[in-house]
C-alpha cells in the first residue's frame, strides 16, 4: 500500500431540479459576475441555460455567456474566454455541460489567475499557481471533471491534446441532476459509462501497491456502472440508473478508487492522441485501445488483471492467472460491444496509416520526454506496437 493524500473540496448538490440552486451556490462561493460557459446546443435546447441564468440573476449576480465548446475542447476558445472575462470583470466561472465544457472552464480559470501563456501549463513548462473559482452544472456523466484536478485541452496548432493536473482547479461546487442526462444520445451515454469504468480500472491496474478497501470499492463501482449501462441501453429515461452512473462518474475520478495505489493511465494517453488526431469521442477511443493495451502489458501483472476481471465476470476456474485474465479481457471487449462501444480502431471508425500511428506514439511520449503507463513503463515503440495491435 502506498501513502496518499485524498483531497476532495467540491460541494456536491445532487438530485432532481438542483440546477435551480446554481445562483445561490455561486454567491456562497463569492461570485459577483459570472461567466456561464457551455457547449454546442444541448444546454440551450433543453432550456437549462435559461433556468441557470434565471437562478444567477435571482441571486443578484451579473451574467456573461460564452458557448461553443466542442468535444476535445479547443485552446482558441479558451483564449477567447480569458479575454472576454478580463474585459467584463468576471470573478467566477460556471460550466454548464460535460467534461469538455468543465475542462475549457478550468483552462480559462488558469489563464485568468496566472500571468503568461495558458498553454504553458498543458505543455508542462510550468505549473499553475492558482485558478479562478469554478462551479459546474453537469449534463453528462463521464469525465469526472466535476470533482477532478484535471483538465484536457486540444491545441489546434499541431493538434496536441494535453492534460494539466492541479488541485487549484477543482470545482468549488458541482450541481448534479441526473434528469439532465436523459437527453443524451445512446452513444454518448455508453461513451460516458466506458470512461467512468476506465477511470477506476486505470487506477486498479497499476503495480505500486493496493488496499483491499480500495479494490473492493473499485470492483463494485465498475460493476454498478456496467449494470446501469445495460439498463440505460433499453431504458434511457431510467432515473435511478442515470443517478447511479452520475455519482459513479464523480467517485471514479475524485481519487477515491485510487487510494493506496499508483495506477496506470497508458490507455488514456494513447486515447488522447486519437482524440487529438481524429477527434473521436473519449470513451469510445478508450474502449478501442484498452484490450490491446491489456494484452501488451499482461505479463507484468497477471494476478492483478485476474483479480479485477474475476470481480466483474465469471472466469474459467482452470488455468493460471494469465489464462484467466485473457478470458476476462475478451469478456470486457464483448461487454464494450454489447453497449455499442468499439473494441478496435477499425470498429471506432478510424484507419490510421503507419506514419500517423508513429506520430501518435511519439506524441503520447511527448517526443521522448516521458514514458507512459504504470503496469509496464512504455516508450514510443511500445505505444506504436499497441496501436498496431488495436487496428
Ligand atoms: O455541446 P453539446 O451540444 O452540449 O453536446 C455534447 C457533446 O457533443 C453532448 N451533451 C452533453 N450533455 C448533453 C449532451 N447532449 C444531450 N444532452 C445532454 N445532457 O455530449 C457530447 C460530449 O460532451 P463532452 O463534454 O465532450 O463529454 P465528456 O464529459 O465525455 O468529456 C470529454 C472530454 O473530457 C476529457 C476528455 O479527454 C474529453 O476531451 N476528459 C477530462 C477529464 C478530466 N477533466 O478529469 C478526465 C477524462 O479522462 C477525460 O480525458
Ligand atoms: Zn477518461
Amino acid at each position: 500500500m502506498q501513502s496518499f493524500t485524498y483531497y476532495t473540496p467540491t460541494k456536491v448538490v445532487f438530485g432532481r431540479g438542483v440546477e435551480a440552486q446554481a445562483g445561490a451556490l455561486a454567491k456562497e462561493f463569492g461570485a459577483h459576475k459570472v461567466l456561464v460557459h457551455f457547449g454546442g446546443k444541448s444546454a440551450r435546447a433543453s432550456g437549462l441555460l435559461d433556468r441557470v441564468a434565471a437562478s444567477l440573476k435571482e441571486a443578484g449576480l451579473g451574467v456573461v455567456e460564452l458557448g461553443g465548446v466542442v468535444p476535445n475542447p479547443r485552446l482558441s476558445l479558451v483564449r477567447q474566454g480569458i479575454e472576454l472575462c478580463k474585459k467584463e470583470g468576471v470573478d467566477f466561472l460556471l460550466a454548464v455541460g460535460g467534461g469538455s465544457v468543465i475542462d475549457s472552464t478550468k483552462a480559462i480559470g488558469y489563464g485568468l489567475a496566472n500571468e503568461g501563456d495558458v498553454w504553458d501549463f498543458y505543455d508542462h513548462l510550468r505549473d499553475p499557481a492558482a485558478c479562478m473559482p469554478i462551479g459546474c452544472v453537469l449534463t453528462i456523466a463521464a469525465a469526472g471533471s466535476e470533482m477532478s484536478d484535471s483538465s484536457v485541452i486540444t491545441n489546434e496548432e499541431g493538434w496536441l491534446k494535453r492534460g494539466c493536473n492541479s488541485n487549484t482547479c477543482r470545482p468549488r461546487f458541482a450541481v448534479m441532476d441526473p434528469e439532465l442526462t436523459a437527453t443524451l444520445p445512446a452513444y454518448q451515454t455508453a461513451c460516458g459509462c466506458t470512461d467512468i469504468m476506465m477511470h477506476t480500472m486505470e487506477r486498479y491496474l497499476g503495480r505500486g501497491g493496493s488496499m483491499t478497501l480500495t479494490d473492493r470499492f473499485a470492483v463494485q463501482l465498475v460493476r454498478t456502472v456496467m449494470d446501469c449501462a445495460l439498463i440505460l441501453k433499453d431504458d434511457p429515461q431510467n432515473y435511478d440508473a442515470r443517478a447511479e452512473v452520475m455519482w459513479a462518474s464523480s467517485l471514479s475520478h475524485n481519487g477515491l478508487t485510487g487510494c493506496g495505489g499508483s495506477g496506470d493511465w497508458a490507455s488514456h494517453q494513447l486515447e488522447h492522441e486519437l482524440g487529438g488526431m481524429f477527434d473521436v469521442a473519449h470513451g469510445a477511443g478508450l474502449a478501442a485501445v484498452w484490450g490491446s493495451w491489456a494484452r501488451y502489458v499482461l505479463d507484468a501483472g497477471p494476478a492483478r488483471f485476474a483479480s479485477l476481471l474475476g470481480g466483474l465476470f465469471t472466469l474459467p476456474k482452470e488455468g493460471d492467472d494469465t489464462a484467466r485474465a485473457l478470458a476476462g479481457i475478451e469478456q470486457m471487449e464483448a461487454f464494450f460491444r454489447s453497449i455499442g462501444m468499439p473494441a478496435s480502431l477499425h470498429e471506432l471508425g478510424v484507419a490510421p496509416t503507419e506514419e500517423q500511428m508513429r506520430e501518435m506514439a511519439e506524441k503520447s511520449c511527448w517526443n521522448g520526454r516521458r514514458l507512459i503507463g504504470g503496469m509496464k513503463r512504455l516508450n514510443a515503440q511500445d505505444a506504436l506496437a499497441i496501436y498496431r495491435m488495436a487496428l
